[in-house]
């Protein structure tokens, strides 16, 4: 694999980051650091969305300016995603300059193309959603169904995208690649969303929405927050529509978009449509997550249920996010809805992170040493059944873990890591080396320790993606050098001799403070 470039969503920034922002900003670094262990050159974009009415109303009951309240928020979600150890490469803003630039320029080449055009029109536009909705996709009471909110009835001359010129080439892209929606359950209701496409709106009048880019020779339009926004997946990278740059030659198309599945229509629909206007490749797949609730509410700020997040870390005093991370990628499988519930998040972590898998290292770190004064013994296999097949187990693991993230199942992938922990746990209580050391059979006793260690080096690596800084200090316990690429570790990953002294044991994870979290929950 030679470069692998993954986005994630840019979040409109009419309010402050949560959970929900962070599921997909968790699940994004997860799947860039694990395909970061398969090549040597990764790409990860992130960034905000600044325009649009959303913003400018926002932006006017605060009684600030639209770029005010976009550098305020803006600044919200670097600082959140820096507390969770998101490790993007760039992270653009719309308002960006180079980034305005170029999306005229985009806007230019596809009005002289023929493929926008002028037209008078009126249609119900959800500000929620930043589009215009077809009638029949209202409630009853005419309301959006995402947003409860009623649309504005909106009477202007706009430029208008062929939609419709598209329409055939995507249904047939989508049908001919049946990885590029993902998960493949989504995309018989995107063709079914295709059957009645239209032509769409691509500006609006600057009577109406003022913050937004301008129509190039057209002062009078701004440009639709969508063909702005979608448009970031390859500004970001140099995009130019007469010079691209050497970057944005290397890293297009982009191998992954990962979004939430209510924004699915305009990624796999609009963006190839836009793509193929421009004449660019598609993205090799459309990753489309699913929903995060809290206590299986819908979060929102009526109810006043929104948890930042950030505010998990500080209620459970975590210095590092990496049980936050471990919590909510395993919190749904691939492109299902999620939970979050501070009870579980404490079962969880404590049972998987603490007991499983930070005790089976301390417990036999902590015997290497009482033992053997911390000096890894020489290896026989042959000296305890099972333990070639646990370590062939766990390696075989490597290849089914890079398979699910070949299918972005990252919940799946961590059940199988969680899996080789189980075993090597039931390996240690049915081999009992604390009684095979009381029976003095020192060399039984050195091999289920050698064993165990073996495997901790690989599950280290494999779980490294979800919790870096707990695969770090497990790592450095046993001696393993993490920048191994996947396909280059084996099974000789701990030497012999001297690996560790007992003051340089440190628990990798410690339990989640119940009381801790309950005095905070009351407060
Ligand atoms: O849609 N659970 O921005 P946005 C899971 N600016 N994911 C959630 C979520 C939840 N409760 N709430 C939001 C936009 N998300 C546009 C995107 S991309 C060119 C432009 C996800 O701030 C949502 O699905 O409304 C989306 O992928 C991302 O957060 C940003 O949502
Ligand atoms: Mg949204």
């Amino acid at each position: 694999m030679d470069k692998f470039y993954i986005t994630t969503a840019i979040d409109y920034v009419n309010g402050a980051p949560h959970i929900g922002h962070a599921y997909e900003k968790i699940l994004t670094d997860i799947i860039a650091r694990h395909y970061s262990q398969r090549t040597n050159d990764m790409y990860f974009l992130t960034g905000t969305d600044e325009h649009g009415i959303k913003i400018q109303k926002t932006a006017a009951a605060k009684g600030i300016t639209p770029k005010e309240l976009c550098d305020e928020n803006a600044q919200k979600f670097k600082d959140a995603w820096k507390a969770l150890d998101i490790n993007y490469n760039k992270f653009i803003r719309t308002t960006d300059e180079e980034h305005e630039k170029t999306v005229q320029k985009i806007f230019k080449k596809l009005v002289e193309k023929g493929d926008i055009y002028k037209h008078s029109y009126e249609g119900l536009y959800c500000s929620g959603c930043e589009c215009f909705l077809n009638p029949k996709d209202l409630t009853e009471d005419g309301l959006c169904p995402d947003h409860m909110k009623k649309p504005d009835v909106v009477k202007e001359e706009n430029y208008f995208f062929k939609l419709s010129k598209y329409k055939d080439a995507i249904i047939k892209h989508i049908k001919d690649n049946p990885d590029f929606i993902v998960p493949s359950f989504r995309a018989n209701e995107v063709l079914n969303q295709l059957e009645d496409i239209q032509d769409i709106s691509v500006s609006r009048a600057k009577t109406n929405v003022q913050w937004g880019i301008d129509v190039l020779d057209d002062p009078e339009q701004s440009i639709y927050v969508w063909i702005d926004a979608l448009s970031n997946y390859i500004t970001a990278i140099g995009y130019d529509t007469e010079t691209p740059s050497e970057a944005f030659k290397k890293y297009w198309p982009a191998d992954v978009h990962v979004i939430g599945k209510d924004i699915l229509k305009f990624h796999s629909i609009y963006w190839p449509a836009f793509l193929l206007a421009l004449e660019l490749p598609l993205p090799k797949h459309i990753f489309a997550h699913g929903w995060i609730t809290i206590d299986e509410t819908k979060m929102s700020k009526s109810l006043g249920n929104v948890i930042s997040p950030t505010s998990v870390l500080e209620t459970f005093e975590l210095k590092e996010p990496d049980a936050f991370r471990y919590y909510m990628a395993t919190s749904a499988p691939c492109g299902r809805d999620g939970n979050y519930s501070d009870e579980d998040f404490k079962e969880k972590v404590n049972a998987h992170l603490a007991n499983s898998m930070g005790n089976l290292l301390n417990r036999t770190l902590s015997m290497l040493v009482k033992y053997f004064d911390g000096v890894v013994q020489p290896k026989n296999y042959e000296l305890v059944s099972g333990s070639k097949e646990l370590v062939k187990k766990a390696l075989g693991t490597v290849k089914i873990v890079e398979n699910h993230f070949n299918h972005f199942e990252i919940a799946e992938a961590a059940q199988e890591i969680m899996s080789v922990v189980d075993l090597t746990n039931k390996f240690v209580t049915d081999n009992a080396p604390w009684t095979l050391a009381k029976e003095e059979k020192m060399a039984e006793c050195g091999q289920v320790l050698t064993t165990v260690l073996e495997v901790m080096c690989i599950v280290s690596a494999l779980i490294y993606p979800y919790c870096p800084n707990i695969a770090q200090s497990m790592a450095k316990q046993l001696s393993f050098d993490l920048n191994v690429k996947l396909d280059d570790i084996t099974d000789e990953n701990i030497k012999e001799g001297k690996l560790i002294s007992k003051e340089d044991i440190t628990p990798v994870f410690l339990r989640v403070d119940s009381e801790l979290a309950d005095k905070s929950a009351k407060k």
